[in-house]
């Protein structure tokens, strides 16, 4: 057993997806680039694989008159893959795809509704208890732990006002420092038996991750013209 990262590096995986966008020559242009980050091999087939690009499971950017979405297992290389799409890397991968130097696919798709509904399932009051339970001996969160949080260590708020917070918050457990002390339920994968975590593990289910993600959706964005003491 390996830690999901570790993992993810090893192993490749297949991938398809519509005629229509395989015929454009996107993928030639995306995979590769993901490849070279993450060392992680995609093979690329007609129909089928590990991972689809069609109409089911995470949007992840539109063109051709389509939202196109990815699904696939959520460990791993498809994992990896998924969330390097909706990062700021694969959003600039995605729209530097410019044959005739127009972009034929955009990320920008949360205008038109098809992220927000997916992220706000949760119970904000509920995802304010679980934040204060499982990130607040590191972050501040609100006003309730404000002498709690470890000095470098980001608050709540001023994650808030980066542009893709909804993007890290949903996959914090794959981001440092969190992999070493994290577990979602059927999501990571176990901890390795010689690496131990060296502090008291952080151990939660997706839904849960969803409350906090409604409860960090509530909180106001850090005023970074503000002195820094004050976020
Ligand atoms: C043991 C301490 C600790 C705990 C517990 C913890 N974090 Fe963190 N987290 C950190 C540190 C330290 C950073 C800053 C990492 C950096 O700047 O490289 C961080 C960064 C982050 C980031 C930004 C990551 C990035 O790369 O952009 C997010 C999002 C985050 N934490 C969410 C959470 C959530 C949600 C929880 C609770 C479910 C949590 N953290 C629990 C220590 C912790």
């Amino acid at each position: 057993m390996f830690p999901l990262v570790a993992q993810a590096q090893s192993a490749g995986f297949t991938l398809s997806t519509a005629r229509e966008v395989r015929d454009t020559g996107f993928l030639q242009h995306l995979l590769p680039r993901f490849s070279l980050k993450h060392g992680v091999r995609i093979t690329q087939i007609d129909e089928g694989g590990d991972v689809v690009i069609g109409h089911e499971g995470v949007p992840v950017f539109a063109g051709l008159d389509a939202i196109w979405h990815v699904s696939g297992p959520k460990v791993g290389g498809p994992a990896l893959f998924t969330e390097w799409l909706l990062a700021d890397i694969g959003k600039r991968t995605i729209h530097a795809f410019q044959p005739e130097g127009v972009a034929i696919f955009t990320a920008q798709i949360e205008d038109e509704g098809a992220l927000p509904a997916a992220v706000f399932e949760g119970d904000p009051l509920l995802g304010e208890t679980l934040s204060l339970r499982h990130c607040g001996r590191c972050h501040v969160i609100n006003d309730t732990n404000r002498m709690d949080g470890m000095g470098q260590t980001p608050s709540f708020a001023l994650m808030r006002t980066f542009d893709d917070w909804r993007d890290r918050f949903a996959t914090f457990y794959i981001l440092n420092p969190h992999p070493s002390f994290t577990q979602i339920a059927d999501i990571t994968q176990p901890f390795a038996a010689h690496l131990p975590p060296a502090i008291v593990p952080l151990e939660m289910t997706q839904g849960e991750l969803d409350n906090i993600l409604s409860y960090v959706a509530t909180i106001a964005p850090a005023d970074l013209g503000a002195p820094l003491q004050s976020q």
